[in-house]
């Protein structure tokens, strides 16, 4: 990862950048801004292979290498095999990750189950923690960015998304620990987002509905997201931070 012309800035040009669930949507559109800066993308999917490779060929747009590579992030095997596998395609590790790749599954308190409980956290939080520690253990001394994504509404939980709510919880503090864990060389932050886009199988009234209760009044979309997941990777003297981009809707009641 190169320095740029301040010290409290990394040059994005000739990194390569590993973006879990980076074949659509919130994933899609950090690969493209990440991509638009000059890093070369590693895109992560799991089974969006037509996706993956049509975010592919729009990266070719910005000059920059980018290849896909699949792999089921609910088998914490596979995700900690994943950055050996980016560097064997790229014939270099990646210098920066983005661990975006989640479910949104529902229950409750009341009605999880084992296997709900288990499911959630192994996606939404073992992952990021396994490829967190290989990604780390291929970098060595070498700087590196980890940016991950997190839910706003950790601190105003929804009742009906139990154990995904309490997996993104973890994610949280599994930022901010491994910031200390992995300083000085890695910063990890993460970005907590609120209504980005309808959740899967719901319509854009759907989410409508859910940002007319914001401050901002309208739903996010994906460009905010992607450019602070890019000022995060970029600044040099940031770590173990979580910024919300959430139209304010932390300041209002669930
Ligand atoms: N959208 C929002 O408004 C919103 C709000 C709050 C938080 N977030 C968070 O922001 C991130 C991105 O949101 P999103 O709406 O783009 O997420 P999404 O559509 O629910 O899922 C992103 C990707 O995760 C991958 N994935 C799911 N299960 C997988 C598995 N077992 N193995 C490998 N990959 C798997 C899928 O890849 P394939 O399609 O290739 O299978 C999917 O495209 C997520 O972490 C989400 O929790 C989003």
């Amino acid at each position: 990862m190169r320095r740029g012309p301040s010290l409290e800035f990394v040059e994005l040009k000739g990194t390569l950048a590993l973006v879990t669930g980076g074949a659509r949507r919130v994933g899609r559109a950090i690969a493209l801004e990440l991509g638009a800066a000059g890093a070369d993308i590693a895109i992560h999917y799991g089974r969006s292979q037509a996706e993956a490779e049509s975010t592919i060929a729009d990266l070719a747009d910005h000059g920059v290498e980018a290849r896909p590579v699949q792999a089921d992030l609910s088998n914490l095997e596979s995700a900690a095999s994943l950055p050996d596998r980016v560097a064997d395609a790229f014939g270099r590790p990646a210098n920066v990750l983005v661990n975006s790749a989640s479910g949104f599954p529902t229950d409750s308190l009341a009605d999880a189950t084992p296997e709900s409980w288990r499911s959630a956290q192994t996606l939404s939080l073992g992952a990021p923690v396994f490829l967190t520690q290989a990604f780390a253990r291929l970098l060595g001394d070498d700087p590196g960015a980890v940016v991950n994504i997190t839910d706003v509404r950790t601190a105003t939980p929804y009742k009906t998304h139990f154990s995904y709510i309490v997996a993104k919880g973890g994610l949280d503090a599994f930022t901010k620990a491994a910031a200390v864990a992995l300083a000085p060389s890695i910063r990890v932050n993460a970005v907590a987002l609120g209504v980005i886009l309808p959740p899967p199988g719901e319509d854009e009234a759907f989410a409508a509905k859910l940002a007319s209760r914001l401050p901002l009044q309208r739903v996010g979309g994906t460009d905010p997201v992607a450019r602070a997941v890019r000022f995060l990777v970029e600044d040099d003297f940031v770590t173990g931070e979580i910024v919300r981009i959430d139209g304010g809707g932390h300041l209002i009641p669930a």
